[in-house]
């Protein structure tokens, strides 16, 4: 699911000895020349360090993503919607996976980076420390935030780190389906009887404002978005991202005969655009801080699952070793 601009410090300010102005100018070159930059070549301190935080924290986003949505497998109204939620849900966990080798690719171990959302130092996409109520919330999280995941990655399919670049292109295929599944639950609950129509209102009153925060703060006050630009990590402002998906989701919402929980939200001929009214960024902050509704039973699902899951990683590593001492064996009685 996603990767948004958390919080201001989107890309961390150069610290440490300068670079080498003629190895940068050289990496600034290739990244404007549309280069990839592969995991063996040489990078600024600070890109590795932007994007190992920045694809982690994806990656994150992918894995605890899993939990609002797989609090409802077990309750789906039909065999149908259960297999397609299903389906996504082990989708977002593959997610995770490709994302967290992508971020080893820079150097940092996959144990280091679990260890870092386990004990609460990395964040996560604040979207998923809200609760699923009802079902109406697994249509609406498929139609909004994986909708808003997508304005934010397909970008990423031409990020200038190579890895990265293409665990997107799979990603977005993917994600593309999780909207439609989300979507259809959406279309199935307005076309249905008065109380799914209000349950499905009702998914988009609490989900809308969230939605649209997903993409991070105004670009006045997300301090460095500047050099990601510069240096192709991102394409598009988190301004311009949350226009492009309001202006595809307002249509949308209305063809469902829904209303969205915005007094100001208007469409501005001249601009071509809907222009929506100011977002709770304190909502936001807090959130992000730790104080969502559901921040701490994330948490602890994850490092309950963490520890539950011990005993397979031991066996994986057990297993391993056991393969290359037989592969050793093998070779010393060939020579
Ligand atoms: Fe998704
Ligand atoms: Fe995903």
């Amino acid at each position: 699911m996603y990767t948004q601009a958390l919080n201001q410090k989107d890309v961390a300010p150069a610290a440490g000895p300068a670079e080498d102005p003629e190895r940068l100018a050289r990496f600034e070159a290739r990244v404007a020349a549309e280069d990839k930059i592969e995991p063996n070549d040489w990078m600024p301190a600070a890109y590795r360090r932007t994007l190992t935080r920045q694809i982690s924290q994806h990656a994150h986003s992918e894995i605890v993503g899993m939990l609002p949505e797989g609090n409802w497998i077990t309750r789906a109204p039909s065999l149908r919607r259960k297999a397609a939620l299903l389906a996504k849900v082990q989708d977002e966990g593959g997610h995770g996976l490709y994302l967290y080798a992508a971020a080893e690719t820079l150097g940092t171990s996959r144990e280091e980076l679990v260890d870092q959302l386990l004990s609460g130092k990395a964040k996560y996409s604040s979207i998923f420390n809200y609760p699923t109520l009802t079902w109406a919330d697994i249509g609406a999280i498929g139609w909004l935030v994986d909708g808003a995941a997508i304005m934010n990655q397909i970008p990423l399919c031409r990020t200038s780190y190579g890895p990265y670049a293409r665990a997107m292109v799979r990603i977005c295929k993917e994600e593309s389906f999780h909207q439609r599944q989300g979507y259809e639950i959406m279309l199935t609950l307005a076309r249905g009887t008065e109380a799914q129509k209000a349950m499905a209102q009702d998914a988009l009153d609490r989900w809308w404002w969230p939605s649209l925060m997903m993409f991070g703060p105004p670009d006045a006050e997300s301090a460095h978005t500047d050099q990601s630009m510069r240096w192709k990590i991102k394409r598009f402002t988190n301004d311009a991202l949350r226009q492009q998906f309001v202006d595809a989701t307002v249509p949308q919402g209305h063809f469902l005969q829904l209303s969205f929980p915005d007094p100001e939200l208007r469409y501005d001929e001249e601009a071509g655009h809907w222009r929506y009214g100011a977002i709770d960024w304190e909502e936001f902050r807090q959130v992000l801080a730790g104080n969502g509704p559901c921040n701490r039973e994330r948490l602890e699902a994850r490092r309950r699952a963490h520890a539950e899951g011990a005993w397979v990683r031991e066996a994986a590593l057990a297993h391993a070793a056991k393969r290359r001492a037989r592969r050793a064996a093998e070779r010393q009685a060939a020579e």
